[in-house]
């Protein structure tokens, strides 16, 4: 393979991720989630979610950690309330079927809510918030992870960067409002990818290990990551490791095992928490999504910032990503190709890189 980053078409990488999966004894059905989760970051051109994390992943399972073949458990607390326990799932899986059961349950009662534990690393978080606003309901999707940001004041990594993630519908079902963004200033895979490539990040989004500013991807993944926003985006991930971590039943306070390092001491046990609304549960479905329109309409004409040609919601990017990667097809790096190919050699099964 020459150093050149591949185009792929998106349904090709799609039954490809999920043969990995399946050779590691994941049912089809769960594999086929985990592949579509994965191909749908990449996408929408979230590639550090992308198929970029196939390997570590499946390195988990290999380790033993995390389980491929789960019984899932969803214990009703009440007619609005479920407690899910993921049997070590990947997060793909009990996330995805997590937030299908929060949909049916909105749809019928108004409201869900399910806090789920024993999971593990769930990806993009939009793969879910997608789930309820094709069905017309506004989710929020909450999780805990492994230890990457310091709270405000301290020197250690000690909560995770895991994002804070909002989703409603618009008129158009296929683009949704969708606000998920990482407590950190860049995803954590970015850091790790420009570790592996040898690429320079910029300054002010990391410290390397003796807490000094650095460019420097490798140095920056060994060292600490720093939030958004400073006090703030550390404060949202200090309550995402109370909602998502403590109030669920998952790990916590530090103890969220890293997904990228190479502690396969035990499961991850990561908790999400979703919240599900109808969206049309104090108005009718015409009035509401009427007045989202008008709402992004009103916005859009706000007179532009210096550089600005336009305005654009929450998950329009993503959106616009998503029309150029479907026609055109995924850039996968040279890189990220090649372990996939690695992994597919190991596991004797056709790669199309
Ligand atoms: N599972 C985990 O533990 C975990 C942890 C961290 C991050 N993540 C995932 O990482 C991904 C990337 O996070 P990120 O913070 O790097 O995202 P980002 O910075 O690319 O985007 C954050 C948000 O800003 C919006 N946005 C971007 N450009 C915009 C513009 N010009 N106008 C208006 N809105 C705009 C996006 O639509 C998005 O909602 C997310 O999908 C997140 O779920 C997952």
């Amino acid at each position: 393979m020459n150093k050149k980053n591949i185009n792929i078409k998106h349904n090709i990488l799609e039954k490809f991720i999920c043969r990995i999966y399946e050779k590691y004894n994941v049912p089809k059905k769960y594999a086929s989630i985990i592949s579509k989760g994965l191909v749908r970051a990449d996408i929408r051109g979230i590639w550090s979610h992308g198929v970029v994390r196939v390997p570590i992943y499946c390195k988990r399972i290999e380790k033993k950690v995390a389980n491929p073949r789960p019984k899932i458990k969803f214990k009703k607390i009440s007619k609005n309330i479920l407690h899910i326990d993921g049997d070590n799932s990947l997060g793909f899986v009990t996330s995805t079927l997590a937030m299908k059961k929060c949909v049916q349950i909105a749809k019928k009662n108004g409201v869900a809510i399910a806090g789920i534990y024993n999971s593990n690393h769930f990806g993009m978080a939009a793969n879910y918030l997608e789930i309820a606003t094709k069905n017309n309901c506004i989710a929020w999707i909450f999780t805990s992870s492994s230890p990457a940001l310091p709270p405000h004041g301290a020197m250690a990594a000690h909560f995770g960067t895991a994002p804070f993630a909002f989703g409603a519908p618009t008129a158009n079902k296929n683009k949704p409002f969708i606000l998920d963004m990482a407590c950190s200033a860049v995803a954590r895979g970015k850091l790790k990818f420009a570790a592996k490539s040898g690429k320079k990040i910029p300054y002010g989004l990391a410290l390397d290990k003796y807490g000094k500013p650095t460019n420097d991807g490798a140095k920056a993944f060994e060292g600490i990551m720093l939030p958004f926003g400073g006090m703030k985006g550390a404060g949202i991930s200090w309550m995402m490791d109370i909602i998502a971590g403590i109030f669920t039943g998952g790990f916590h306070s530090g103890n969220v095992k890293n997904q990228f390092g190479n502690d396969f001491s035990g499961p991850a046990n990561v908790g999400h928490l979703i919240i599900c609304l109808k969206a049309d549960l104090f108005q009718n479905k015409k009035s509401f999504l009427k007045k989202i329109e008008l709402g992004i309409r009103k916005v859009k004409k706000l007179k532009k910032a210096k550089n600005f040609n336009e305005i654009l919601h929450p998950g329009e990017p993503e959106f616009r990503a998503e029309q150029k990667n479907l026609k055109r097809g995924i850039v996968i790096p040279y890189e990220v190709a090649n372990d996939l190919k690695a992994l597919s050699a190991k596991l004797n099964i056709k790669s199309p890189f």
